[in-house]
């Protein structure tokens, strides 16, 4: 899809995000031919730098975060070449005018604003923008997460937003659904005509949904204390994965028929039972220090880890529980969705066949692919003996070199704020609904006084976690080393 010229200014541009992920990523599509002649990225930031200190600065960045086989000395020059720098005030006067400046005087050229900054600068550089008619009609804001910490506070940003932009103007990103698997599960369920038929109450037993972590929070602690595994992956992350296992077929592949199939699942969510959440912190291990040492308050009881039972209230879902669960400091980085289908209605080859169940797991991140688990006759002349084996397919394997060189969740995402496409952002009536339905699951355990189980660093998570399942005769699958 061909993109049009564009000035991107990226706010906070020196800072961890920008260096890490935005620029990687841009320079990425930028030597895959994505990035059109004249398009031009604008860092915008404190620092005192002209454009060539930030472009050193960015070269630094790139060498760090993108792999010495996509990096050539003609490339980076090529793609420095289109970067500027302005330095800016966000709560003063200082730059804008420089910016405005900056800033091409072309209705064909698409202006993106990136707010990579804390939210709290969200109003000044929202209002700034206007007041200094930097910002127009053909004016796009991208804002990062965490997108307000409550259903007040996310109101109070949409209105903030919605003073100087319409909704059709503001990108909200989960970088989830910037990931090539994610977007994989819609493919996986509306591309084939083979699993719709069966994704629903009548014929899955349960769906778990996994999102583990070996990293700690330690270098966040500041910022992640105050949030949780709640707030820090559930209310985004792993509710849009949810969102997208579950939701209707939306009629088309477009933002307002995709997000109006999402909100529906948010909203059909039912409260949380206290006794189907449990909740988690690491402790510390040789050299691998706690919770409390990384975020230097022995008395914290925010949690790390966190595993739920969620329900669906619609049709197709009655009766079908979610499993879901994420946390930090465990056995290994794996985040998969496996969908686990019922078993056969009766069984021919009696009871001595033992319990089969077909399951489908898809491997979001890492060794993205799918696998659906088959039951077939084990072979020998012993009888009718039945096992379990995997169909299994990785998207490395199945895609040749393309599979092996997925792009970034960022690459995709910010080209789509240039494209002006919206299917992969939140709305923001969905952001609030997200909230709306997690505050009183942290209400709860906030006024209950609860404190999370103590877990080992590399596990599965607190022992409680295992038992969510146990209790009713089902099991996690395994997180592998
Ligand atoms: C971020 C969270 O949004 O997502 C982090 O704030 C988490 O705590 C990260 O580690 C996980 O992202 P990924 O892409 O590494 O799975």
């Amino acid at each position: 899809i061909p993109v049009d010229p564009f000035d991107l200014v990226i706010f906070g541009g020196t800072g961890d995000l920008a260096r890490r992920k935005i620029l990687p990523g841009l320079y990425r599509r930028f030597i895959a031919g994505q990035m059109p002649e004249d398009a031009r990225v604008i860092g915008a930031a404190r620092s005192e730098l002209d454009d060539e200190g930030y472009r050193k600065d960015v070269r630094d960045a790139l060498k760090e975060f993108v792999s010495k086989r996509a990096l050539s000395e003609e490339n980076i020059a090529a793609f420095l070449s289109r970067l500027h720098y302005v330095s800016i005030d966000a709560k003063g006067e200082g730059g804008w005018k420089k910016l405005a400046q900056t800033m091409r005087d072309d209705d064909d050229v698409v202006r993106a604003f990136y707010f990579s900054v804390a939210p709290s600068l969200f109003g000044d550089l929202a209002e700034r923008l206007h007041l200094h008619k930097i910002a127009g009609a053909n004016s796009r804001i991208v804002v990062e997460k965490p997108f307000g910490r409550d259903l007040e506070s996310a109101k109070a940003l949409n209105a903030t937003l919605a003073e100087h932009f319409d909704e059709t103007q503001i990108y909200r990103i989960d970088h989830y659904l910037g990931k090539e698997t994610v977007q994989n599960l819609m493919a996986v369920r509306f591309g084939n005509v083979l699993f719709e038929p069966l994704w629903n109450a009548q014929y899955v037993d349960h769906i778990q949904i996994t999102v583990a972590e070996t990293v700690g929070v330690g270098g966040r602690g500041g910022y992640y204390d105050k949030s949780g595994a709640m707030r820090d992956m559930v209310q985004n992350h792993l509710m849009q994965l949810l969102c997208l296992i579950a939701m209707e077929p939306p009629s088309r592949f477009e933002p307002d028929a995709v997000r109006d199939e999402k909100l529906k699942v948010i909203r059909a969510l039912e409260p949380v039972e206290p006794g189907d959440i449990v909740r988690g912190q690491y402790e510390g291990k040789g050299k691998t220090p706690s919770y409390h040492d990384d975020v230097e308050d022995g008395e914290s009881r925010t949690e790390s880890f966190i595993a739920m039972k969620l329900h669906v209230s619609n049709w197709r879902w009655a009766g079908t529980p979610f499993y879901v669960r994420t946390g930090k400091r465990l056995k290994a980085r794996q985040s998969e969705i496996a969908v686990v289908f019922k078993d056969a209605p009766h069984s021919i080859f009696g009871e001595a066949a033992g319990r089969h169940r077909n399951i489908l797991t898809i491997r979001l991140q890492p060794n993205e692919g799918m696998t659906l688990g088959v039951t077939i006759k084990e072979p020998g002349p012993g009888g009718m003996r039945l096992v379990d084996v995997p169909l299994d397919m990785s998207f490395a394997d199945a895609l040749g070199p393309e599979g092996d060189e997925i792009p970034e969740a960022y690459e995709r995402l910010v080209m789509d704020v240039v494209r002006g496409n919206q299917t992969l952002f939140m709305r923001g009536d969905e952001v609030e609904a997200a909230w709306a339905w997690t505050d009183p699951i942290i209400e709860g355990w906030t006024k209950r006084d609860e404190r999370p189980f103590a877990y080992e660093p590399g596990t599965a998570g607190p022992e409680e976690s295992a038992m969510l399942l146990h209790r009713e005769d089902r099991r996690w699958r395994e997180i592998k080393e």
